[in-house]
């Protein structure tokens, strides 16, 4: 015991001596072997492949791998704290290498499947740490027969919906809108789109999993056990093990739905259009997913005049006729017309709601769109009963003073106030009506810029509060937001846990602190808002 944890300690220094120097310093002589590569040589079976899936910092390719999924141009800078080693595996054994090695040598592992993060959770930490990237391991296999897909976590949506399109025309998966989001982070962290309303989120599909425990064990549903494989649908990933593939039941969608985009500003009566879209929206059909995106724009009434122009955008499981003749009954101040409509196979809408042009072929979704990030900031709330239109006039005030950020508004009910709130950690179920995402997204480089625009967000935030959920104001895992609490993993970690986790997961938070504490008591995995163990739970 005494023995290994000195040698542990020993090639720790080493280590951190190899892997803490900058490429700048580095001499034309290779440096020595680290500990950790041979670790990992040694305690994987294809351990000739080793030396082709690590990525040092004196590799020349190590920041193009590092950029390549980077979502968020804030983590792209030169005081971004930066992985000492990023691993590529190539297969399960890998993950199970990278996993026991990491730990036994004492730094961090930070998993990344697709990046999106919101804060760059996936991809830095102010310890030392290695960059799990899951960018290799993206099979994706569909049963038609038995309507079940099996996809590996470094797969993208865009390539999930693909390879469903290329099997089957009336099969479909309830996921997110932008192609390019990670199944290792999209789906642990809930997933939600335009087919939520009908199907639910992305976990509620979810029928078994394979994950890569801190003992460095491959586990499926039957040997995590239920309470494992009910924490990685919806209580992220990262605190828990390596996800490597989900197993989900795929949806019947179909042959022909419905698009529309139908926008009209405060001089066309907006106000107006919004509080009947908060009555209709989270109650019509289920088949109709209507967004409602608002955001500042330069009035076309009033030169020089900032207006608020608010955007309906819409996914019918139906034809168009149907889908006027409903909104013409339930939504008549929208005025919707079927010259507004566009009827279309599902991955065409899929297309179309990810903003690619008219005539594009489900292959632009198989492009990764690599190392492409904007500035961003996002936060999110839970809207319970209907906002007045007193409400509404102050916000678009708010919103014309600080004129850059964007709210979408996505409706809830239909199948999500059908299941309950436990069924999964994802706790935002019956009686919301609605979600607000906070958007702000900037080109120009400088804190200044980011503290600007961070600012505004947050007290379009602060305005908001009379109208959202409280005790807990709750948030979305998925919309990560370090605002609502961090941890540091002090002494009172518990308790730090605590004030973000019940924003979160609300009163499935204890279920999960207790799940976190039998698979991983060590808290190997965690990051700013993992879920924290009871151990650390001081009084
Ligand atoms: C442009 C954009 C559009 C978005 N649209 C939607 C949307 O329509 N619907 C929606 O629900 N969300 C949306 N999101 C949010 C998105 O779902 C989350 O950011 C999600 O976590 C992304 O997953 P990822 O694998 O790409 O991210 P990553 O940054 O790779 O990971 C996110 C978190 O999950 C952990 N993780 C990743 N892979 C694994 C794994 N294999 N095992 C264990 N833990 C893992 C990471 O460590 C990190 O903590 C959007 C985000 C962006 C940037
Ligand atoms: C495999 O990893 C363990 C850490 O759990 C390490 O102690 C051991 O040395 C490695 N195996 C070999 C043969 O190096
Ligand atoms: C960089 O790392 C990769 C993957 O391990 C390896 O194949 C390649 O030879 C390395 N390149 C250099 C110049 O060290
Ligand atoms: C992915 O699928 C291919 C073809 O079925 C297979 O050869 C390969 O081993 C799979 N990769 C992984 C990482 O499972
Ligand atoms: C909807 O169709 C009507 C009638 O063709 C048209 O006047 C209107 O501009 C359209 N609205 C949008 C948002 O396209
Ligand atoms: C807006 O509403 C007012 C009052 O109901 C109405 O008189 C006016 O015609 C409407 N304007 C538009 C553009 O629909
Ligand atoms: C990150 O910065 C580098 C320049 O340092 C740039 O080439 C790259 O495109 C950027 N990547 C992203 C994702 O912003
Ligand atoms: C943690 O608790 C110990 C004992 O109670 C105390 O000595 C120490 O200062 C605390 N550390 C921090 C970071 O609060």
């Amino acid at each position: 015991m005494g023995k290994s944890s000195s040698l542990v300690h020993f090639s720790m220094i080493f280590f951190l001596i190899f892997l803490h120097v900058s490429p700048l310093l580095v001499t034309s002589t290779p440096p020595p072997e680290s500990p950790f590569l041979k670790c990992l040589t040694s305690n994987t079976s294809f351990s000739n492949q080793v030396s082709n899936i690590v990525f040092d910092q004196t590799n020349a390719s190590y920041a193009s791998i590092l950029q390549a999924y980077i979502r968020n141009a804030k983590f792209n800078i030169s005081t971004t704290p930066k992985p000492l080693i990023i691993v590529t595996p190539l297969n399960e054994h890998h993950v199970q290498g990278a996993v026991v090695c990491a730990k036994s040598i004492g730094v961090k592992l930070r998993i990344r499947s697709g990046g999106h993060d919101y804060e760059g959770t996936s991809y830095v930490s102010k310890e030392p740490f290695i960059i799990l990237d899951m960018f290799n391991m993206r099979n994706v296999s569909i049963d038609v027969q038995n309507e079940f897909a099996v996809v590996q976590s470094g797969a993208t949506t865009g390539e999930l919906y693909y390879n469903i399109w290329k099997k089957s025309k009336v099969l479909g998966f309830p996921a997110g809108v932008c192609v390019t989001l990670g199944i290792g982070g999209h789906l642990s962290g809930g997933g939600y789109g335009s087919m939520m309303r009908k199907f639910g989120l992305s976990i509620d599909h979810v029928i078994d999993a394979r994950i890569v425990d801190v003992n460095g064990r491959i586990l499926d549903r039957k040997a995590m056990g239920e309470d494992l494989f009910w924490a990685i649908r919806g209580g992220g990933g990262a605190s828990f093990g390596v996800i490597v593939s989900y197993t989900i039941k795929l949806v019947r969608i179909p042959e022909i739905v419905t698009t529309f985009v139908v926008g009209k500003t405060l001089e066309q009566n907006a106000t107006e259009l919004v509080l009947q879209w908060q009555e209709v929206a989270p109650s019509i059909d289920d088949r109709l997913f209507m967004r409602l995106l608002l955001q500042p724009s330069s009035s076309a009434v009033e030169k020089g005049k900032t207006t608020i122009l608010a955007n309906v955008n819409a996914l019918f499981l139906g034809g168009a006729d149907e889908l006027v003749a409903l909104l013409g009954k339930e939504f008549p101040l929208l005025g919707l017309k079927k010259e507004n409509c566009s009827e279309m196979s599902w991955v065409d809408s899929l297309l179309s709601w990810a903003n690619f042009e008219k005539g594009a072929k489900p292959e632009a979704m198989l492009d990764r769109r690599t190392n492409m990030a904007s500035f961003l900031k996002r936060k999110s709330d839970f809207v319970e009963k209907p906002i007045s239109k007193e409400g509404y006039e102050g916000l678009w005030k708010e919103m014309i003073k600080y004129d850059k950020v964007g709210l979408a508004f996505n409706p809830y009910g239909g199948k999500m106030n059908e299941i309950s709130s436990d069924a999964t950690p994802f706790p935002h179920r019956a009686g919301n009506i609605f979600k607000i995402q906070y958007s702000v997204t900037w080109k120009e480089p400088g804190i200044d810029v980011d503290e600007k625009f961070m600012d505004q967000t947050r007290k379009l935030f602060k305005y908001m509060t009379p109208f959202v959920s409280k005790n807990p104001r709750r948030a979305f895992l998925n919309y990560r937001d370090i605002d609502i609490g961090i941890n540091n993993f002090g002494n009172d970690s518990y308790q730090q846990g605590l004030v973000y986790g019940v924003k979160y997961f609300n009163n499935n938070f204890q279920r999960l602190v207790k799940i976190k504490s039998a698979v991983d008591p060590g808290n190997f995995f965690s990051n700013e808002q993992s879920i924290p163990t009871h151990s650390s739970h001081k009084s």
